[in-house]
């Protein structure tokens, strides 16, 4: 391990307390750096009072992101002035921020007009009606190497499909590999950075052929397809993260599980809420929402040929394996760990950016119900979250300037991580 535990405090993954879709007019993030115990101790005191975290894991000497309504802004300012706080103001109104890239999905939506056919560019961010399309068309141009299948619905009634790559050879029974996007819905890189993964195993097969003579793909590009779309409707649904099933709360709706959460194994032990309203809400029940269940499917159906399941998050740069219920190591962590610091390596050599990798517990914070530990315990020999890096204003929200960058820089890691796969199992 290189970390030390209890220096790590706080959430990855942007868990936060958004209750309902908000407003963020005059609201700030704040990006907060604590260089001591304390500091950081009083930081996570913080999220438990409802300041909204997002991004990172608090690693000593590295920053977290906190929005900071108008409301909160006396008492937050005043306590990183006691405490003598690293600080910066790092967005003075988040409202405006997620207004401005509304205005420009809109345009690029009117600009870049999807064809229906071909390969998609990395100009901008797809709906998921668009992702189906595509996937669609690829196992129509590429019957032989590609498959699509109906998986399930989403609560609304979206339908979800995965597309399975092979090399087309036509031999039963190989190895698999099993990846996933689009969990979380505000983390729209993630989708992205997975349809490029497709675009590399299918539109560059020459090149990319040696990843699929021993193993096929298995890919679902959206699985919370509701999620995702909500946070396209409007500037007020920007920073959703949940599914969409109600629940009623003490009279009052809110929305949505936290699909992450909703796993059943050591559902809603630790890191967790009970909440229907909070972000990290487990739901009523392990596999309440139907989106996690068609994961589960999945994970039981391929488990017995699966020997890597991967799921991709944003944002914070971590390449995490289980267990994140406990602190324990599985029996295999050597591999795991293998496989996860190849990954880093290959990007850190690539593009300078830099991955922290190891157990989710002992990187971040205890969060049990995740795929993670759910695609381990079905049987995949390797389980990995990978987290991509943040960017702008929001950190949710790379420019649609900078996606090929942050995609093409995903797949480099990936297939290097498949390729540690492939000398290990
Ligand atoms: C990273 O670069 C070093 C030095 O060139 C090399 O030895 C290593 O194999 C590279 N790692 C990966 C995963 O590409
Ligand atoms: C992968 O994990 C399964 C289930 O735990 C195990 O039976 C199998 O031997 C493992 N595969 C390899 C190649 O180690
Ligand atoms: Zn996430």
């Amino acid at each position: 391990m290189k970390f030390s535990l209890g220096l790590l405090v706080l959430l990855a993954c942007g868990a936060t307390f958004v209750v309902a879709d908000q407003d963020y007019e005059g609201y700030r993030i704040y990006e907060v750096t604590p260089s001591n115990a304390e500091q950081a101790s009083i930081l996570h005191q913080l999220s438990a009072e409802g300041f909204d975290f997002i991004g990172q894991s608090r690693l000593l000497g590295q920053p977290s992101r906190v929005i900071v309504s108008p409301g909160q802004l006396d008492k937050f300012l005043q306590l990183v002035k006691d405490h003598k706080m690293i600080h910066s103001l790092f967005n003075s109104n988040l409202g405006a921020s997620i207004a401005e890239e509304f205005v420009q999905l809109q345009m690029q939506r009117l600009m870049n007009p999807i064809t229906g056919k071909g390969r998609l560019s990395n100009e901008r961010y797809y709906s998921h009606e668009e992702i189906i399309n595509y996937i669609d068309d690829l196992a129509q141009r590429y019957p032989k190497r590609v498959y699509v299948k109906t998986v399930g619905w989403s609560y609304e009634k979206r339908v979800l499909k995965t597309i399975t790559i092979t090399n087309g050879d036509g031999k039963f029974g190989k190895k698999l590999i099993f990846m996933d996007g689009g969990f979380h819905a505000r983390e729209w890189i993630s989708p992205a950075a997975v349809l490029y993964v497709i675009d590399q195993l299918v539109e560059n097969f020459q090149e990319n052929a040696y990843l699929l003579e021993d193993y096929d793909w298995v890919i679902l590009p959206l699985v919370n397809a509701d999620g995702y779309e909500h946070t396209q409707t409007g500037t007020l649904a920007r920073m959703w993260r949940k599914t969409r099933q109600p629940y009623n709360y003490l009279g009052q709706t809110c929305y949505g599980a936290d699909p992450n959460r909703n796993f059943d194994f050591h559902w809603n032990e630790e890191g967790a809420s009970s909440n229907p309203c909070s972000d990290t809400y487990a739901g009523p029940n392990a596999f309440s929402e139907p989106e996690a269940v068609v994961v589960r499917d999945l994970m039981h159906s391929l488990s017995d040929r699966g020997i890597m399941y991967l799921t991709i998050h944003s944002y914070g740069n971590y390449l995490l394996y289980p267990w994140g219920w406990t602190s324990d190591l599985p029996d295999n962590w050597q591999d795991l760990d293998a496989v996860a610091s190849t990954g880093a390596e290959a990007i850190k050599n690539a593009t300078g950016t830099v991955y922290t990798y190891g157990s989710s517990t002992n990187v971040l914070y205890i969060a049990a119900g995740a795929s993670d530990d759910y695609g381990y315990y079905a049987g995949f020999n390797v389980s990995i979250t990978m987290e991509l890096p943040g960017a702008g204003s929001i950190g949710f929200n790379p420019p649609v300037t900078r996606i090929e960058e942050f995609v093409t820089e995903t797949w480099i890691g990936i297939r290097a991580m498949a390729e540690k796969l492939f000398e290990l199992y």
